[in-house]
């Protein structure tokens, strides 16, 4: 009965959990977790014969080719952001550039539990992917930039990260290249000084739009119900079943609202407080984003901590602390075959490295 109590939970919640303007935690009470079970049933049936209940497939979305809203940045804002993106002069000792930590081939993550920046000294906390963060409805692992031109201004001037001293120095290090003045000329025309902090973000941003990686998962969600096979169906059946989806939802599994990383059991690391230092609400200690799913597999180590060193581990640390439930070997296992199903396949045109000015 266990699954019944959670997915009323799933099925209460989920259109605030769709809602890309509602930043807010989702209430996982008794009173949420106490809602009619009604649908379990009806839910359950459809998984069993093999079509996915469409009411819960559309908790999903296919990834879009380009995550903005509005116009798309113009193709030199794009050439530029991509530039940008890898060139190592953009840091204290020439050492580090965004790929350093969010390497493109590698899925956007480093690999490590946490990143060490320009000075070698180590962050507190793990270097997120970058592909679909664009889409997200906040940046940061606590949300404290919202968008990607505002999050990429931020790791210039961090001092574990590229430890520039602060927007002035990174525009004159840029204005002391001459190759940078016509290309951010083209890319913000009628600018009388086109090289700006601002102008870096929304370069940087314009590229990050662009970064997605389309996966078996999206081919599935488009009708294709052979793109995923028995026991890949059967994890999804179990990841909306027991209540993941509450909060793992939408078209990047993730990436649509803050939760409280311990929300029943609480987390063994209480070192970072997550949005509480943003906020200084009590109410949110303990809350981080919830992160995408997509290309899960291939982004190890896992969590704002990385205490996870694999994903079987993630899963099972996921069902007791969120959950209270002690995942059986089988479920931890097909959850898995299905996150691996949401590896997409990486954009190599869009990523290759340019020739930097
Ligand atoms: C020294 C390693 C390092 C470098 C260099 C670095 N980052 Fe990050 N990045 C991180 C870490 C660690 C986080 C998570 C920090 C947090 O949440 O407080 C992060 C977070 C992000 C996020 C948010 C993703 C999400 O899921 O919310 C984006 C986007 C991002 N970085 C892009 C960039 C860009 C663009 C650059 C270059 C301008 C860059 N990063 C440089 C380590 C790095
Ligand atoms: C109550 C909300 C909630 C529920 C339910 C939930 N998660 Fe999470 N999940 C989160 C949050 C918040 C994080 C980030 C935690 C952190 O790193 O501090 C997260 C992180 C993860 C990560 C690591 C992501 C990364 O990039 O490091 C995985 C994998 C994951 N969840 C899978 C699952 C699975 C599988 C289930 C169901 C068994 C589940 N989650 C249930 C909120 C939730």
């Amino acid at each position: 009965m266990r699954s019944g109590v959670v997915l009323a939970a799933v099925l209460s919640v989920s259109t605030l959990a769709c809602s890309k303007s509602a930043p807010e935690k989702v209430d996982l009470g008794p009173a949420a977790l106490g809602a009619a079970t009604a649908s379990l049933d009806r839910a359950a049936t459809a998984a069993h014969t093999g079509e996915f209940n469409p009411r819960l497939l559309r908790r999903f979305k296919p990834v879009r080719e380009i995550l903005i809203d509005g116009a798309p940045g113009s193709a030199e804002q794009v050439a530029l952001g991509r530039m940008l993106y890898f060139d190592k002069r953009l840091s204290k000792n020439g050492t580090q550039a965004c790929n350093s930590c969010h390497p493109l081939d590698n899925w956007g993550a480093d690999g490590r539990p946490t990143s060490a920046g320009a000075e070698g000294a180590l962050g507190s906390r793990n270097s997120p992917t970058v592909y679909h963060a664009a889409g997200y409805f906040a940046q940061f692992w606590d949300g404290r930039a919202l968008s990607v031109e505002e999050q990429a201004k931020g790791p210039l001037t961090n001092p574990v990260e590229m430890g520039l001293k602060d927007g002035a120095h990174v525009e004159s290090i840029l204005r002391g290249i001459p190759g940078y003045k016509p290309l951010f000329a083209k890319a913000f025309p009628g600018e009388a000084e086109a090289i700006t902090y601002d102008n870096v973000g929304k370069a940087i941003g314009a590229f990050e739009r662009g970064l997605v990686t389309p996966s078996r998962w999206d081919a599935y969600l488009k009708g294709d119900k052979n793109a995923l096979n028995a026991k890949e169906v059967e994890g999804l059946r179990v990841f909306t079943n027991v209540g993941c989806m509450v909060c793992h939802t939408g078209e990047f599994v993730g990436g649509t609202m803050y939760e409280k990383v311990g929300a029943v059991e609480p987390w063994p690391n209480q070192v970072d407080q997550g949005r509480f230092a943003v906020t200084k609400n009590e109410t949110d200690r303990m809350v981080f984003k919830v992160p995408t799913l997509r290309n899960i597999g291939k982004t190890a180590p896992y969590f704002h901590d990385g205490s996870a060193k694999t994903l079987g581990q993630a899963v099972q640390m996921m069902g007791r602390h969120q959950l209270g439930l002690e995942l059986s070997d089988e479920e931890v296992s097909s959850i898995s075959a299905w996150l691996d199903s949401l590896t997409g396949d990486l954009p190599r045109e869009y990523i290759k490295e340019p020739a930097l000015p």
